[in-house]
């Protein structure tokens, strides 16, 4: 079945949406949830096939899984007995890298292949490893398989050579019920992270530091049952903030933490565009007139690099040069050809985008390639002028609840069209 997004063009973003759970916090909940063989309930989870596939995964190695309503879930790790999760599916998401920390966590074994996801060029999970070694775990590398044994996990000094939100993560997981004290340094600060802390911390972890660089875990022997909900997903709130920019319109978006979208906030106004802030609200006023500007991607509390495509596309339409500099990977412009076959002027000189802005976008049919990029596509084809198609949603719904139903709620029109092959 192909399954494809209708678009039409020149459409205006009104109105209030409230933030879905963040994908990137509910990835690595779910894994950690296994710590504990008492039954975790998990609420504000967003409905991707991200989480469904997490979900096939841990069902696999013996969780139960069931659903008290529409975005909670109740999980039972206590016949988890396998420390051996699915290929097929590990392949699939990037974030099944957590079962490595959690499993290990909990039997002192994993044996996984390496994680798909997005391809942003290079994704090496050296410093996961790093961590794990570190800890007394052998780790060893057989027939495309990642072994990771450890008799007694010990805490440890770790200082991580690149800022890395999954080794910051993977490494918290293993060492929460660990012998002693781990300490983090470079840590990854991103408000993910302290989501996660929080969650292990109401499980009876020690967990410190969690949203500075240096993160301090005293090992616990056990943890036990919790109810937690996930802290709002800011990549979403910020998709909608950049289309209302982007569009000329004017949102709400509601439940947010404003602080986490600070980095955006503060590029939205750059270009021109009014942002009022609120305790748990940001509105959007987007204006006719937009000045360039350049942004730079940098972890936390840096310009998020998930919403480097979306904010290309906003500058598109600012008149003048911009410049977008990807600092966290190496590769992720695969978006720009296909922003090129709408009209839009860009070239790439080694990891900066050079924006030639002013430009009128029109439609042409475009291929999602990645998570973030093809939902900045959907917000291109709002700018546009014609109906524009979007092929292979398939990675939208990795990381956006009904993406299109979203929009719909903000007043614009975008069809999911499913058609036979
Ligand atoms: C996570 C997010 C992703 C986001 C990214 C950066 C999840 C599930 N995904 O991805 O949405 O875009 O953070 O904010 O939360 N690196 C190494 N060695 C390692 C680990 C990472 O060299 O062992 C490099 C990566 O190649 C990349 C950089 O460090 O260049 C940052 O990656 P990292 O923060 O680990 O990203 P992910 O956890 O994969």
């Amino acid at each position: 079945m192909a399954v494809y997004f209708l678009v039409k063009g020149k459409q205006r973003i009104k109105g209030r949406i409230m933030i879905n759970g963040a994908k990137n916090s509910a990835v690595a909940l779910l894994p950690a949830a296994l710590l504990t063989e008492e039954t975790v309930k998990i609420e504000n989870l967003p409905q991707i096939t991200d989480i469904d596939k997490l979900l096939d995964i841990m069902r696999a190695l013996g969780a139960s899984v069931s659903s008290p309503g529409d975005h909670s879930l109740c999980i039972d790790g206590a016949n988890v007995n396998n420390y051996s999760p699915p290929g097929m599916l590990v392949n699939q998401l990037r974030a099944s890298y957590y079962l490595m920390g959690s499993l290990l966590g909990r039997f002192g074994r994993v044996e996984i292949p390496m994680p798909g996801g997005c391809d942003l060029g290079p994704r090496p999970i050296d410093q996961h490893i790093k961590g794990f070694s570190a800890m007394g775990a052998r780790v060893e590398m057989e027939h495309g398989l990642i072994k990771v044994l450890a008799k007694k996990l010990r805490g440890a000094h770790i200082y991580l050579d690149v800022v890395s939100v999954g080794a910051t993560i993977n490494i918290m997981l293993a060492a929460v019920k660990a012998e002693g004290k781990t300490i983090i340094e470079n840590a990854a600060r991103e408000p993910e992270i302290v989501d996660v802390a929080n969650f292990l911390n109401a499980m009876g972890a020690q967990v410190r530091g969690a949203g500075t660089d240096v993160i301090k875990i005293q090992g616990v022997k056990k943890l036990y049952a919790v109810e937690h909900s996930v802290i709002p997903d800011r990549i979403e709130a910020g998709t909608f903030m950049i289309a209302a920019a982007a569009t000329g319109g004017d949102v709400i978006v509601e439940g947010v933490i404003p602080k986490h979208l600070e980095p955006v906030t503060a590029k939205l106004k750059e270009v021109g565009v009014e942002v009022e802030s609120g305790p748990d609200y940001l509105r959007v006023i987007g204006r006719e007139n937009l000045s360039p500007c350049d942004v730079k991607t940098f972890p936390y509390p840096g310009f998020p690099t998930d919403l480097q495509p979306h904010m290309m596309v906003l500058l598109v339409k600012a008149p003048g040069i911009s410049l977008v500099t990807e600092n966290v990977f190496e590769r992720r412009f695969c978006h720009i050809d296909e922003l090129r076959k709408m009209g839009a002027q860009i070239t790439l000189e080694g990891r900066t985008a050079i924006i030639e802005g002013g430009r009128e976008l029109s439609s042409a049919p475009l291929q999602a390639m990645d998570l973030r990029g093809g939902a900045a596509f959907i917000i291109a084809a709002l700018m546009a002028v014609g109906d524009t198609i979007i092929n292979d949603v398939k990675y939208i719904d990795r990381g956006y609840e009904r993406i299109e139903e979203r929009f719909l709620e903000v007043g614009v029109n975008v069809q999911r069209i499913e058609e036979l092959d």
